[in-house]
């Protein structure tokens, strides 16, 4: 009895552990949210025009992201999507990283772009797109993206599954927090000089 019992708490946490691995976005019970400081509703509420900046502007001088996600276009909040579109300048990368909630769908308007992303046994998947190729970078995996080509500047745009993928640079996170020189230099297998230069290249 006392073990069935245990039993039961056990698979009652798989299932649980399970539901949150394969979960998306919390579903909601209406329609939409409505944010507290909107008065009158309106199609307004269901727009996003912030990506109008990019139309005939000059490239940016380093990778960019702009993004239509939860925080920028409230009515997203509980629809599980979000956008971002991304520029490279020739040569640009945009760091390892990962989006703890959500799985990307990147989609190569221009250019060409080196893509890759490290399972979890820390197998490396890389591939290089051409224009209108899309790549899937599975949720919560480290990934990164750099655009090789010389003269031409690259420009993407990922769908995420959550109104709020989060991202988790990865170089930010590790070198450009105050985690303590001697535990990265023991991390790292290296002396705390060569963290300290790290740290500094960070720091802009
Ligand atoms: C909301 O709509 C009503 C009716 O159309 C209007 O009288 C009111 O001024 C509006 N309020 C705001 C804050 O726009
Ligand atoms: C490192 O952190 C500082 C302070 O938070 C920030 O201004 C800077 O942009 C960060 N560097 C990078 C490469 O993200």
């Amino acid at each position: 009895m006392m073990f069935q019992r245990k039993l039961f708490y056990v698979l009652a946490l798989v299932v649980a552990s399970l539901h949150v691995a394969v979960a998306g976005d919390p579903d909601i019970l209406t329609d939409y949210v409505v944010p507290s400081n909107i008065v009158n509703l309106t199609s307004d509420l269901f727009t996003f025009t912030g990506m109008r900046v990019i139309i005939n502007a000059p490239p940016p001088p380093a990778f960019k992201v702009l993004k239509a996600s939860m925080a920028e276009f409230p009515g997203l909040n509980g629809q599980s999507v979000s956008y971002a579109i991304l520029q490279y300048p020739t040569g640009s990368v945009n760091p390892p990283h990962t989006h703890p909630r959500a799985s990307e769908l990147l989609f190569l308007l221009m250019g060409t772009l080196e893509v890759g992303f490290v399972d979890t046994t820390n197998k490396l998947y890389t591939q290089t797109l051409k224009q209108a190729d899309m790549f899937v970078f599975p949720k919560g995996l480290v990934h990164y993206q750099y655009n090789p080509d010389p003269k031409n500047p690259a420009l993407a745009l990922s769908a995420f599954g959550s109104a709020s993928a989060g991202t988790v640079s990865i170089p930010n996170q590790v070198f450009n927090t105050s985690i303590d020189d001697n535990i990265l230099a023991k991390s790292f297998n290296t002396d705390i000089a060569t963290i300290q230069k790290i740290k500094l290249g960070l720091r802009c």
